[in-house]
């Protein structure tokens, strides 16, 4: 059974996660890009641009993936949570890739205010285990406040 991980990061906290995972689950690995990347200097006005995030539901271009989903039974998802759901990288992605028959694994880093992140993945797919991983309120620490034996619990039920 072939697995896919699937995730954005723009300050690094998701692919310490993504990167948790790719060590112990045989999987292949794109990271999402948007054709114009977000830079970590325009930080602040970038958290200003998205603050209508949840309601505008908007989506931006990302760079092909050149993968064939239809090699895949397992799927996991991972992105930071942008005002309180899933960035519109992530969003992309979700809208052009059918999930639907796929074991869909998602996971999520946010600095502690989650909103309603994991009932828009679901509105686009099932999931089978979703995990929350809270980093520190200054994305610059990188500091995981989720502990690893709940990191690791979710990884053993993706290999499962
Ligand atoms: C535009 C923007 C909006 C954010 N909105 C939230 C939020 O609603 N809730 C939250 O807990 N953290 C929020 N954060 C913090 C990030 O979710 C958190 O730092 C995450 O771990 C960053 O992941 P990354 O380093 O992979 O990009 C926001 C960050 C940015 C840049």
């Amino acid at each position: 059974m072939k697995t896919l991980l699937v995730y954005y990061s723009y300050t690094g906290n998701t692919k310490i996660i993504a990167d948790m995972i790719k060590e112990k689950v045989d999987c292949d690995v794109v990271e999402l890009k948007p054709k114009t990347p977000f830079l970590e200097e325009d930080y602040q006005a970038i958290v200003d641009k998205y603050q209508s995030n949840e309601s505008s539901k908007e989506c931006v271009e990302i760079e092909d993936i050149n993968i064939d989903l239809s090699d895949y039974e397992k799927v996991i998802i991972g992105t930071p949570v942008w005002w309180y759901t899933i960035t519109p990288v992530l969003r992309e992605f979700l809208k052009n890739n059918d999930l639907s028959q796929k074991q869909v694994y998602a996971f999520v880093t946010n600095a502690g205010w989650l909103g309603r992140t994991f009932k828009e993945i679901e509105s686009y797919c099932d999931v089978k285990k979703e995990l929350n991983v809270q980093f520190a309120e200054d994305y610059r620490e990188h500091k995981c406040l989720t502990s690893e034996n709940e990191i690791n619990k979710f990884i053993d039920l993706i290999k499962e």
